[in-house]
């Protein structure tokens, strides 16, 4: 447990929403950015949640949201509590969520292990939102035009929504809107920048 400006918090999510990112068939690990529907930006993501130097965050998960492509839409759960096998360089991280796609996609709603620490599911941010809700875990979702630090409630376990390249549109979170909007400042970021700033005020100053 941590103490920082939100006060003590146990876990941290953060669901990053690959709005043409492949959800099944093959991806090419030397064209991430381009026929890989911006993959890079989501294995940045994982990287910068997960990784510390020399180790893995253990109170950390990021659920990517792989949203383009034919098929079903799929979710895929890297819990930092059990990862194993993940070196913390994109092209590894991509590897592994080359070999997912690879896989049927899971049900919603129904994470089944493909390795250790690393789960799948259907389902999109909707679902994200509701399994949240159901575990306590209280939704802001990162928007340079959103609300400050004073918005997003003390002690609880913190679940940040991050777009890729793409704005985050109504279409997405569907009626479900979370609650809490949070701006990290003016200037648009990168979402991988965004969360190692939220891990610098979570981790305490
Ligand atoms: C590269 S930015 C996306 C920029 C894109 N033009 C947009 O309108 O969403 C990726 C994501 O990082 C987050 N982000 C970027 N800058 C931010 C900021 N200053 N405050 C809060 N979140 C930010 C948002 O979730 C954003 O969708």
């Amino acid at each position: 447990m941590t103490s920082s400006v939100w006060g003590d918090h146990l876990e941290r999510w953060f669901a990053v929403i690959g709005h043409r990112a492949p959800s099944s068939g093959t991806l090419n690990l030397n064209d991430l950015a381009g026929s890989g529907g911006r993959m890079d930006v989501l294995a940045r993501a994982v990287n910068s949640a997960l990784f510390v130097s020399h180790g893995i965050r253990e109170d950390s998960h990021v659920l990517l949201h792989l949203m383009g492509g034919d098929g079903p839409s799929r979710r895929i759960w890297f819990n930092g509590s059990s990862l194993g096998g993940v070196r913390p360089d994109e092209r590894s991280i991509s590897g592994q969520i080359k070999a997912v796609l690879k896989e049927a996609v899971p049900p919603r709603g129904q994470f089944r292990e493909y390795t250790s620490g690393i789960l799948h599911s259907g389902g999109d941010i909707r679902h994200t939102i509701e399994e949240w809700s159901d575990r306590g875990v209280y939704p802001v979702i990162l928007d340079a035009d959103g609300g400050d630090f004073s918005d997003v409630p003390p002690s609880v376990d913190l679940g940040f929504i991050i777009s890729d390249d793409r704005p985050l549109t109504k279409q997405d979170t569907g009626s479900i809107q979370a609650p809490v909007s949070l701006s990290l400042g003016d200037r648009w970021l990168q979402g991988h920048s965004c969360i190692a700033i939220l891990h610098y005020l979570l981790d305490g100053l």
